[in-house]
């Protein structure tokens, strides 16, 4: 990790959603804040800024994180996925569909976090038990949906991605593991 002074800026490269990004950052800054500030990729939520609540979950090189708790200067030269980047080619997520079809958004301040941490466990394991799912999604807190309909979505989210393999590579591809969001 890249090390200054207080108040002396520096100037990071990393990957964003598959396309590299060059900002500048302070020691002070955090990735949650390069990414809604600095890249204007405001899906990225801070709720209690602190690492309790997972609003503001990403994957950094696969493994989920509570951007809020990442300083911006360790993400130099690695690769972080926010929800902008989940659909592709103009189609939904089969995660950000099965969302919307389970009625798992209700106010929505959760659900880019949540999107992220079950993109991460679908990748790493495409049939997941109900057990796997709630561990998956234990960092990420939902004031609004009794979680059942989040589950109910993450569950045939995995189905819909199993049915289609191999017509997409969705489900390749290493990702970590919840355990390790704290960073
Ligand atoms: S904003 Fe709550 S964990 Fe980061
Ligand atoms: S939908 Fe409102 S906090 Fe989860």
């Amino acid at each position: 990790m890249k090390e200054i002074g207080p108040g002396a800026m520096t100037t990071i490269s990393f990957k964003v959603n598959g396309g590299l990004v060059e900002v500048e950052v302070s020691a002070d800054d955090r990735l949650i804040d390069v990414l809604r500030e600095g890249l204007r990729l405001t899906g990225t939520k801070e709720g209690c800024g602190v690492g309790e609540c997972g609003a503001c979950t990403v994957l950094l090189d696969g493994k989920p994180v509570n951007s809020c708790l990442v300083p911006a200067l360790q993400v130099e030269g690695r690769e972080v996925e926010t929800v902008e980047g989940l659909a592709k080619d103009g189609r939904l997520h089969p995660l950000q569909e099965a969302f919307i079809e389970h009625t798992a958004v209700q106010c929505g301040f959760c659900t880019p976090g949540m999107l992220m941490s079950a993109a991460a466990l679908l990748r790493e394991n495409p049939d997941p038990t109900r057990e796997d799912i709630a561990r998956a999604i234990s960092g990420n807190l939902c004031r609004c949906t009794g979680y059942h309909q989040i589950m109910a979505a993450i569950e045939d989210a995995a189905r819909r991605i199993r049915a289609a393999v191999p017509e997409t590579s969705e489900a390749e591809g290493a990702a970590g593991t919840p355990e390790a969001r704290r960073e």
